[in-house]
């Protein structure tokens, strides 16, 4: 098929480009095509949020959906049918400043300037999250709104006083419905096909044809949030001559409960799928807050996370001891397999020619079952793991009936604790048994070391993130969280 413009809604208008690379970024096309230079470029990997624009769509039911995400990271056609705010769109016509720029002027909010910009759209991409009457939004939600955005000079303390004066102005509303309607009228009843030079994007509207456009062009990348294959652009300079986004799938962002099974497109976005699975186990969120940042989340997937595989991603240990399975499309073929048996070796996964992720599938929590998952990372938020450890042990009788224990950042991919399980099988749930399985896991696995950690360190931080779990979980005197949480201790303060 021939070329089709990219339609996006902005300032005020629809625009129509043709001519750009499909890698071009939306931060570029911002910068130096439409000279809204207000959002700024810092790193040009996902990591600063100097470059945080909101993105607004319609979901499947209709309704539009506003999410700050990074423009660095995302490449242009995906705006295709989509609305996009960036900080020049806040000002009000008679040319005062929105609440959110204004609390940041009289919070002192801001020194250099810039990091502002981005600042102020992670604040009003909660702004329009927060309804009327609604109690103001608690300091841990803003902390999580604001953990993709660095400041080197302020300090943070001015700007989360504007985060929560911006409330005391008087409201600005959006108006939803316009957008709706803006919106309504770009969709696509089918495939979006983009051509530039050598580059082509395809959007299917729907599974049956993503399904044979992945047969039909099996060489092409698949796309979904970008905040992975954005950096292979814009860091390691790659080209991809031909990418299949599956972005505008509605089937594929689909997350519903069914027959004791969690079921979780893989186009669901890690802020959807993390929320989903921490409302049915609580043991995940942690991990929800401390994956990425706050935009990172609201454009990666949770199918991105896990068919990239990397050996330190953050989903697979707590998805494999939980007993998910990861489901796989090829045409009209649907095979589902556990997740751990879909890693074969470092970047090698069980995928064949023209198959793609359709989803997962989690088991809904057992009582009998004690579960937690660990991140080690230096910093808190945004930050990648050294280890990232997972346990599951389901007990009868106080003896381990079955022990699931799998690892990243200890092997070339997210590994189970094979030896470890079996010390622990059958054995009373107690410190001996612990004990064993601390020294089996030195046979489990060899890790390297690297810039974020030795294999020393990382066997060591195993070992003893398998005796904290059994700290927390013992049947007597189990540990409460702030008695082994640094950071639910410093909480609770
Ligand atoms: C600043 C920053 C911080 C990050 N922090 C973390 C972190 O804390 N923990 C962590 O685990 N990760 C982290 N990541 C990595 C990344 O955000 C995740 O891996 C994310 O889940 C990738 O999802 P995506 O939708 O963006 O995938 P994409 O980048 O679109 O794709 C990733 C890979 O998966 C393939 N793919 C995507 N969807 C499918 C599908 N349905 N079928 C087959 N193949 C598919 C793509 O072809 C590509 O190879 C971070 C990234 C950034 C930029
Ligand atoms: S420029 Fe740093 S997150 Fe985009
Ligand atoms: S005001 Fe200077 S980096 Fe934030």
């Amino acid at each position: 098929m021939e070329t089709q413009n990219i339609r996006f809604y902005h300032r005020g208008k629809v625009q129509e480009i043709g001519g750009s690379a499909a890698t071009r970024t939306v931060l570029q096309y911002l910068r130096e095509d439409a000279h809204c230079t207000g959002t700024k470029e810092g790193c040009a990997e996902g990591d600063c949020g100097a470059c945080t624009v909101v993105v607004g769509e319609l979901d499947a039911r209709g309704a539009v959906q506003l999410r700050a995400v990074n423009a660095c990271i995302q490449f242009l056609p995906t705006l295709d049918g989509k609305a996009l705010y960036s900080v020049e769109d806040l000002r009000k016509p008679d040319g005062s400043l929105h609440p959110v720029q204004q609390a940041l002027v009289d919070c002192h909010g801001s020194q250099c300037g810039f990091c502002t910009p981005g600042f102020v759209m992670s604040l009003w991409g909660m702004y329009l999250d927060h309804q009327p009457g609604d109690p103001p939004p608690a300091r841990q939600q803003i902390d999580d709104v604001l953990s993709g955005n660095l400041c080197r000079c302020t300090g943070y303390r001015p700007i989360i006083d504007a985060a929560q004066a911006m409330f005391d102005l008087p409201a600005v509303p959006f108006d939803r419905e316009a957008l709706a309607e803006q919106l309504r009228a770009l969709r696509r009843g089918d495939t979006f096909t983009y051509r530039c030079g050598d580059q082509a994007f395809h959007a299917p509207r729907t599974l049956a044809e993503l399904a044979r456009l992945r047969l039909e062009r099996p060489e092409a990348r698949m796309l979904a949030g970008s905040t992975d294959v954005g950096l292979w652009v814009t860091k390691q300079m790659r080209e991809l001559p031909e990418l299949v986004y599956i972005g505008q799938v509605a089937e594929l962002r689909e997350i519903r409960e069914d027959a004791g099974w969690l079921h979780i497109g893989a186009g669901a976005l890690l802020n959807e799928a993390y929320g989903a699975l921490s409302a049915r186990y609580g043991e995940l969120a942690e991990l929800h807050r401390r994956f990425a940042s706050y935009p990172i989340r609201n454009a990666g997937t949770l199918g991105g996370n896990v068919a990239n595989g990397s050996p330190i991603g953050d989903s697979m240990p707590a998805l494999i001891v939980l007993g998910a399975r990861i489901v796989l499309r090829c045409g009209e073929r649907e095979r589902d397999m556990p997740l751990e048996d879909f890693y074969l070796a470092y970047q090698k996964n069980a995928l064949d020619r023209g198959e793609f992720v359709q989803g997962l599938r989690v088991p809904l929590p057992r009582p009998e079952q004690r579960f937690r998952t660990y991140k080690l990372s230096k910093r808190y938020d945004q930050d990648i793991s050294a280890v990232c450890a997972a346990f599951a042990v389901t007990l009868r009788d106080g003896k381990v009936e079955q022990a699931r224990i799998a690892f990243g950042g200890m092997a070339a991919t997210p590994k189970r604790a094979a030896a470890a399980e079996q010390a622990l099988a059958g054995r009373a749930w107690d410190e001996a048994a612990a004990r064993l399985a601390m020294q089996a896991l030195a046979h489990d696995y060899s890790p390297l070391s690297d810039m974020r950690a030795s294999s020393a360190y990382r066997i060591a931080a195993a070992q003893n993130l398998l005796y904290r779990f059994y700290l927390e979980t013992r049947p007597d005197g189990a540990l409460a969280e702030d008695e082994v949480n640094v950071y639910a201790a410093v909480a609770a303060v």
